[in-house]
């Protein structure tokens, strides 16, 4: 399977935690490079569902070394919280998992600083999961942060977190909201340092030692190509590099040592939050819900749905240079009429093949639509390709032609067996 990273080439939520479940089969190592606890990826085991933030997906499976890269921030009260659940539910969460000595940390000021900043943006607001995912990665661009080689260092981190909660302090207060207390702050801190220290190491010199030995790593993309700070629809983004470019700098792993790039998607579109969604559409968000489906993993707020729009993923394709496809949720649309899928859109008299930068053009642009013959029959007991409905072929196909990359895996339901290898 040699280094493939695995991206969202949407809005995230593409069903990249179930991808990766399949996928870590063939690989040695998991690793997540970008994003914190904002991520939720699902993954079924029989009817044992697992919600993931931090740990990578990886850790499910049994002998596979998961590697919390110096790219993701990190909250360390969230995570020893994940790996007392996923202990819970009979998962090893022990030597099979390496945080990074580098990676930052979130701390309570990040996440008041969070939802002061998304009042004072009032009916502008970007709509973000509140886990303090912007003030954190802003304060490892001001050199400003404290990474998890800090928190594992008591007397060090004692030094630090003092400074900066007086000056966090300041802010808060005039904005209006409650200073933070320093001692209990520490406090929760130094217990939470304490039970992560055993995982802290230098990651980058470890994944070279396997790669070494041979091993395959998977990079378990988090969020979606349009969060990309750099390439989605700023400011309606996340606050890391989420394309696959992150995946070298989240991790420490050459852009020359990467063999593969395995692109996500839903075979429609969805997005939580507020920000552009050019083929939103109230009839399948209506259909969608009401099967009980696209509630987020991580907030439970209701994902707002759309056609496929393959304006997006072509570009998705461009950015991250996705080989591959793994299209999900296929059998979200068994139901439907006619399907539409966008292919261009339309501003004014300006047409565009690919995703426009400015937000604001982006809400103002008219999908134009192509339209596909429903198959009007459940996928989600198909395995393989041949018995997928002719006219669900003909979509998939058609799907990954717009997208301009092979299409390699599609997924016909939540679990690991509904998963079709074409
Ligand atoms: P991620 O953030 O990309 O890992 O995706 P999430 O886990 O947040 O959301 C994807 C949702 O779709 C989860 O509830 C998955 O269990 C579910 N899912 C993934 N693939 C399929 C599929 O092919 N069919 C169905 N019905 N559900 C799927
Ligand atoms: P996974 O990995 C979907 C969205 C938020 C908000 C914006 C900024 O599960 O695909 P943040 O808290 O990061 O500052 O919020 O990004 N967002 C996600 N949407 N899936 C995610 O992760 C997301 N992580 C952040 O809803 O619009
Ligand atoms: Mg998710």
């Amino acid at each position: 399977m040699a280094n493939t990273i695995l991206v969202g080439a949407q809005w995230g939520d593409e069903g990249k935690g179930k991808i990766i479940d399949v996928l870590t089969e063939n690989a040695d190592i998991v690793v997540r490079y970008a994003g914190g606890n904002n991520a939720g990826h699902t993954v079924f085991i029989g009817k044992q569902k697992y919600v993931l933030h931090l740990v990578p997906s990886g850790i499910l499976r049994k002998k596979k070394l998961c590697v919390i890269g110096n790219g993701v921030v990190i909250d360390p009260v969230g995570l020893v919280d994940e790996i007392k659940g996923l202990r819970k539910l009979g998962v090893k969460v022990g030597d099979n998992l390496v945080v990074s000595e580098t990676a930052h940390v979130v701390l309570p000021y990040h996440r008041e600083l969070d939802a002061q900043r998304e009042v004072l943006k009032g009916k502008n607001k970007i709509g973000t999961t509140k886990r303090g995912i912007g003030p954190a990665y802003g304060d490892k661009a001001a050199r400003v942060g404290l990474r998890m080689i800090d928190l594992v260092n008591p007397k060090r981190f004692e030094e630090k977190l003092r400074l900066r909660i007086k000056e966090n302090n300041e802010v808060l207060r005039a904005l209006g909201a409650k200073p933070l207390s320093f001692k209990q702050v520490l406090k929760e801190y130094h217990a939470a340092g304490k039970q992560l220290k055993p995982f802290v190491a230098n990651t980058v010199v470890l994944l070279h030692q396997a790669m070494r030995r041979g091993d395959n790593i998977l990079f378990e993309g988090a969020q979606g190509t349009f969060l990309d700070i750099d390439h989605g629809t700023y400011p309606f983004v996340t606050s890391s590099n989420t394309t696959a470019g992150g995946a070298s700098t989240g991790s420490g792993v050459a852009p020359n040592k990467m063999d593969e790039v395995v692109g996500v998607m839903k075979a429609y579109t969805t997005r939580v939050g507020e920000g552009p969604l050019p083929t939103e559409n109230a009839e399948i968000a209506d259909l969608l819900h009401g099967m009980g489906r696209e509630f987020g993993a991580t907030t439970g707020r209701a994902r707002r749905c759309g056609w496929f729009d393959s304006v997006a993923t072509r570009h998705a394709t461009m950015v991250n240079g996705i080989d591959k496809l793994a299209v999900t949720n296929l059998d979200g649309l068994d139901t439907v009429e006619t399907i539409k899928v966008c292919v261009a859109y339309r501003h004014g008299r300006a047409r565009y093949d690919f995703v426009p930068n400015d937000a604001q053009t982006l809400a103002e642009c008219e999908p134009v639509y192509v339209e596909f013959e429903g198959w009007h029959t459940p996928t989600d007991k198909a395995r393989s390709w041949k018995q997928l409905p002719p006219k669900a072929r003909a979509y998939l196909k058609a799907i990954a032609e717009l997208t301009g990359a092979k299409l390699a895996i599609a997924s016909v339901g939540p679990s690991r067996d509904q998963t079709i290898f074409v």
